[in-house]
């Protein structure tokens, strides 16, 4: 059997949300105790889309600070910024050689994202799963822990990995899991049920940063939208009613308190009942990591350092790997 080995990415685009620490990070911070880890901050990723070159560094600080301050240790697992390991790029050209142009055509994150006028998206927009196989594969990794909207991309990374594997004869890449947080797998907007909470949404009261103060977080969680019933009394009838359900869904993976005893706690009660205990739960969960999070940004040399240490020892990972396929594909003999 060989080594587990965890890999995940982090874009630079935005701040880090709710959905992302819920979703990804908690993850991490449990795996790091278990596996190898190597967590990247994915800033090629992000310049899929337009990002100001004023803020994209301070970003990929930010998000390095946000790590750490939810438990992550730097010098238990490799944290790095993509863009410094050259050899990301270099195996997604191998890769985009062997990923067919059918597989990225059914990518529905791309269909998303580029909308309806797909002849402006970025070409980088179109072949970024490939990018996030050459993330993955260059590793080796075993494990990729992600939330649910990620699934598909990797579902492409095994078909890569098998058709590369075809290709050239011999089992070189094993094929990666994907490891989804059950209670996690996607936290909706505040504003809309049907639309996941993401970074480029361009209504601030939709998602809740894990940098928001208590104060923040309280309206935000206020003014959610939600119906005008009262709260459910059966997991069933949460089913028709996104909002709740969400909200539901967050207060669950903030406490770890299991679904039915909220709903069983809160049924048929106000709403309002049920969100004023939702505020302290999201507070006691993000006001920690806020804290430690504005502490560190105080010191870019520290978060500097950590990047390029480990940056180091991915390099040393990725060229290994980088000389291997060369040999197979046949560029050196
Ligand atoms: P991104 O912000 O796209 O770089 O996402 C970083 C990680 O957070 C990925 O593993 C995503 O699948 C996860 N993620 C992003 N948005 C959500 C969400 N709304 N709910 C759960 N996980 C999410
Ligand atoms: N595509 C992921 C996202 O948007 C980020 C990502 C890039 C990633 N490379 C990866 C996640 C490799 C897991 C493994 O959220």
């Amino acid at each position: 059997m060989s080594k587990k080995i965890v890999f995940s990415g982090v874009q630079p685009s935005g701040e880090i949300h709710l959905g992302n620490y819920l979703g990804a990070l908690k993850q991490f911070v449990d795996l790091q105790h278990k596996k190898d880890c190597i967590f990247s901050i994915v800033d090629l990723h992000a310049i899929t889309i337009w990002q100001n070159p004023k803020l994209l560094a301070g970003r990929t600080r930010e998000v390095l600070a946000i790590f750490i301050a939810c438990g992550l240790l730097p010098e238990k697992n490799i944290i790095f910024k993509q863009s410094e390991v050259s050899e990301h790029s270099q195996l997604a050209w191998f890769l985009s050689c062997t990923a067919r142009v059918g597989w990225l055509n059914r990518m529905t994150q791309f269909k998303d994202k580029a909308g309806k006028n797909k002849e402006i998206a970025s070409v980088g927009l179109y072949t970024y799963p490939v990018l996030m196989a050459a993330d993955i594969l260059l590793y080796k990794a075993t494990h990729v822990p992600v939330g649910d909207d990620q699934k598909q991309h990797l579902e492409l990374v095994r078909d890569i990995a098998q058709k590369f594997n075809k290709d050239y004869n011999q089992e070189y890449f094993n094929l990666p899991e994907p490891l989804i947080n059950k209670t996690a797998t996607r936290i909706m907007s505040l504003r809309d049920g049907t639309k996941k909470m993401s970074k480029s949404d361009p209504s601030e009261q939709s998602r809740i940063m894990m940098t928001d103060s208590n104060d923040q977080i309280s309206k935000k969680i206020m003014k959610a939208k939600t119906d005008s019933l009262k709260m459910p009394s059966s997991i069933e009838a949460t089913e028709k009613r996104p909002e709740i359900e969400n909200l539901i869904n967050i207060f669950v993976a903030c406490s770890n308190i299991n679904k039915q005893k909220i709903i069983d706690d809160f049924a048929s009660k106000e709403i309002s009942v049920f969100k004023k205990e939702l505020i302290n739960c999201v507070t006691s969960t993000i006001e920690p990591i806020a804290f430690e999070t504005e502490k560190l940004l105080k010191d870019q040399k520290f978060l500097d350092n950590i990047l390029s240490e480990n940056a180091k020892k991915a390099q040393l990972l990725a060229r290994k790997t980088i000389l291997e396929i060369k040999r197979i594909v046949g560029v050196i003999s």
